[in-house]
């Protein structure tokens, strides 16, 4: 997608080097950072320079390629590999975009195996890209639904970013508005600040301005009165982790979205590519939920009158405070799940219908 007007991908190749966009510098500095190790790689997603399921899949398939590089020892890429699913816990993209390059790559000989890893991290690359497109199709159809009977703009509310900033391009819970307004419908966005890293506020809004989206940044609790006045037609959300009875694990504060809107009979999506499927948890309790740093909840960062980046404190120093990144919506909540190969029931026959 564009930023300025110019075609971005969140992550490429290029001469040997892994180059991304910095995203905890957006929206106030655009800054390509260069990974040349796997080290940096795993930086990189903890520190949640990348961030997203499919593009934290993404970066440590390359971390992989950026290990083989550096040396090229089947006992390194296994270290690497155990080191680069360790870096986040919830997003199971992670570990499955590792597992199928160790798949590819274990054993292969020293001469062979760089090209192969490149290739298979190019694939893994494109393929989001695809299903991230046809995601897009198939939740246009859910648009165009609720369009010909409202015939007026559609009001859509997401919650943290699960736009083309956590995929490779088109991202998941935005593609079927991205297509939407390309199509001509009017879309406007209820884009969810999404508290403490603000990845509604900093990311999904200043990606949809790029694209020309209306969207109106509210904090974290009013999506409730939104619904209740009639003002949100539906909401798409995205997902880290999807259990194969249709549970879904996202960004703390989506649960109480769904509550929300299944209070205010609002239809209430989850957009998600089938690497985001975890087959084998059965109980959405043995999810590994991250905690990460209480200091990104007493401490916020934005632009001082200089214009430079600058952290402040907001809370009393003493203060605890506790930051669980993510949570469980429920099955039943759900209206649907939006994938690329079509759209299902939240539940096991629902998957199993398009995935076996
Ligand atoms: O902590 P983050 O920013 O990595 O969390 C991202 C989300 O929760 C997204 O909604 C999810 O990864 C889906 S991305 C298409």
């Amino acid at each position: 997608m564009n930023i300025n007007g110019k075609a971005f991908r969140t992550i490429w190749f290029d001469n040997n080097i892994v180059k991304i966009i910095d995203q905890t510098k957006l929206p106030h500095q655009f800054i390509i950072k260069e990974l040349k190790s796997v080290k940096d790689a795993i930086l990189a997603i903890k520190n949640m320079e990348v961030r997203g399921a499919p593009l934290i899949g993404a970066t440590a398939a390359y971390g992989l390629v950026l290990s083989i590089i550096e040396k090229n020892d089947q006992s390194f890429l296994k270290k690497s590999s155990e080191d680069l699913i360790k870096s986040r816990p919830t997003a199971i993209n992670l570990k499955w975009a590792v597992d199928r390059m160790m798949k590819k790559l274990s054993g292969v000989n020293s001469e062979e195996i760089l090209n192969i890893a490149i290739k298979e991290a190019k694939n893994i690359c494109e393929e989001d890209v695809g299903f991230c497109k046809d995601i897009g199709v198939n939740g246009l159809k859910i648009i165009e639904e609720i369009y010909k009977k409202k015939k007026d703009t559609i009001n859509i509310l997401t919650h943290c970013n699960a736009g083309w900033l956590a995929t490779i391009d088109w991202g998941t819970a935005t593609s079927p508005i991205y297509h939407a307004h390309k199509k001509g419908i009017k879309v406007h966005v209820w884009v969810d600040e999404t508290r403490p890293r603000n990845q509604g506020a900093n990311l999904t809004s200043y990606e949809l301005n790029e694209e020309g989206i209306s969207n109106t940044i509210i904090t974290d609790n009013a999506g409730g009165i939104l619904m209740q006045r009639g003002q949100v037609d539906m909401c798409i959300v995205g997902t880290d982790r999807t259990l194969s009875n249709g549970d879904v694990c996202n960004k703390i504060g989506t649960y109480l979205k769904a509550l929300a809107a299944h209070d205010n009979k609002v239809p209430f999506y989850v957009a998600l590519p089938s690497s985001t499927i975890d087959w084998n948890i059965k109980n959405s309790r043995d999810i590994p939920i991250e905690e990460r740093n209480s200091k990104e909840l007493s401490h916020v960062e934005g632009l001082d009158k200089n214009n430079k980046l600058t952290k402040v404190l907001i809370y009393p120093e003493k203060s605890q405070s506790m930051n669980l990144a993510f949570d469980i919506t429920p099955a039943k909540y759900v209206t649907g799940l939006i994938t690329e190969k079509g759209i299902c029931n939240a539940s096991k026959e629902g998957l199993e219908s398009l995935f076996k």
